[in-house]
């Protein structure tokens, strides 16, 4: 069968940059940051995506590159008959999960796109009896996720090259510019200084075992690693495509995202006065009100503002669950025989019935529980917590200890080789394992 190709180096690693950033970066990460501790989280964070994070992210490259196949078909063709297909399934699975309940979030970022630019977002008196009672309604964030999962449908279905690759170099750009532009906004509102202390100042106090573990499964999430996304996107880089820098580069790019999110929203948050730490409806419900508070008089910048960091939300939304689209549908794609389009059909009925469910979760269905979790909360549960870090322990080990080590040199190309070694064979799977394994006893 015919295999997709990124067609030029750039073109790859805007792809797995566009992977990789997402509401991870601007909905999690100032979320997760606001309720732990700030600049102390940030500190966390860091060594989380550099001893562990980044060694899955090579190591994904190095799977996919040398396999060229999907998630699942690499360990076929790398290590026939033995167990770590398993992995490769996890990662089918974290991939339809992480899809199903983001592009819920992804919808209600569309919702918000859509009032910020009609001007009917910010004329709202009480944001969060709006977001409670949008977000419980049965059918209106069904629209929008339903919409959300086309779009993506689109881009996924028409294939690597034409699709994934020429979108994301339209859209990466973009989604930087703004990020400059409104962090720059920001830092010079009234008082941002706060806000800025708070990013740059480390609470150690609020650090507790729980704060290592979410700052871990932050990591995993924000890079896209641990699910075999950047698994499939490398079996199509070329053989040009140098590994370890462009995993370097995805990682700056992504951490310097997340941390610009953090001077969007803190700056703006302390500059009107309210809580850093509200929690997952920071962007929801006290970001419009900040808006609104920030440029009331002014209501072209208001809508200009809103309008810009929902549309920034909603293209990294995007770019990201293209790539948690391809991971099954590229698995479905070769291992079925099926056509592009029939495999992404499949794949966007599957989450759509899930996304769903994932959405009642937050009215009709709140009450349906399972271990004390909706829905909702259960699918972020099992993938950040549990199938990323697994899967990526899973991922490190395999290339430390089983690929064949020519093989690994050869596609690493790198002077880091030993290095990366150590941090295959030994850094990430011990502290991914004891973090993992500390995190499951203490929750
Ligand atoms: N890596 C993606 C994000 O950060 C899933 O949103």
């Amino acid at each position: 069968m015919e295999r997709g190709n990124f067609g030029s180096k750039i073109g790859a690693i805007m792809a797995a940059a566009g992977s990789a950033v997402g509401l991870g970066n601007i909905w999690r990460f100032p979320t997760e940051c606001g309720s732990n501790g700030g600049a102390a989280f940030i500190l966390i964070y860091l060594l989380c995506v550099f001893f562990l994070a980044m060694p899955v992210m090579v190591a994904e490259f190095v799977i996919g590159r040398s396999s060229r196949a999907n998630a699942v078909g690499s360990y076929r063709v790398l290590a026939p008959g033995k167990p770590w297909v398993v992995s490769g399934f996890m990662g089918v699975l974290a991939g339809f999960l992480v899809l199903s309940y983001y592009s819920v979030v992804a919808g209600w970022t569309l919702d918000y796109t859509v009032e910020s630019l009609t001007g009917t977002l910010l004329d709202k008196n009480d944001f969060a009896g709006f977001f409670g009672q949008f977000v419980a309604s049965p059918w209106r964030p069904v629209i929008f996720l339903t919409i959300f999962l086309l779009l993506t449908h689109f881009v996924v279905a028409i294939g690597v090259e034409k699709g994934i690759e020429r979108y994301s170099k339209i859209m990466m750009p973009i989604l930087l510019l703004i990020i400059v532009v409104l962090a720059v906004f920001s830092m010079f509102m009234p008082n941002a200084i706060e806000g800025i202390k708070f990013l740059l100042t480390p609470d150690f106090s609020k650090v507790t075992k729980d704060v290592v573990l979410s700052a871990m499964g932050q990591a995993f999430f924000s890079l896209s690693v641990g699910m075999g996304t950047l698994a499939t996107y490398a079996s199509y880089f070329n053989k040009e495509t140098r590994l370890v820098s462009s995993a370097v580069g995805v990682c700056t790019i992504d951490t310097l995202v997340a941390i610009s999110a953090g001077f969007i929203i803190f700056p703006a948050v302390f500059s009107v006065g309210v809580s850093a730490d509200s929690g997952p409806g920071l962007v929801f419900i006290t970001l419009p009100y900040v808006f609104q508070e920030a440029f009331g008089s002014v209501p072209v910048l208001e809508y200009v503002f809103s309008g810009l960091f929902y549309i920034l939300l909603l293209l990294a939304a995007l770019t990201s669950s293209i790539s948690m689209h391809e991971i099954s549908t590229a698995y479905i794609h070769e291992t079925f025989h099926l056509s592009r389009s029939r495999a992404a059909t499949i794949v966007t009925a599957v989450c759509l019935t899930l996304g769903i469910v994932c959405s009642l979760s937050f009215g009709v269905w709140r009450h349906v529980t399972v271990a004390g979790m909706t829905f909702f909360d259960l699918f972020d549960f099992i993938t950040a917590k549990f199938l990323m870090p697994l899967g990526g322990l899973l991922i490190c080990t395999f290339v430390g200890w089983d690929m064949n080590k020519k093989l690994v040199a050869s596609q690493l190309d790198s002077r880091f080789t030993p290095l990366l070694m150590i941090l295959f064979s030994w850094v990430a799977p011990i502290g991914i394992g004891v973090i993992f394994v500390y995190g499951l006893i203490s929750s």
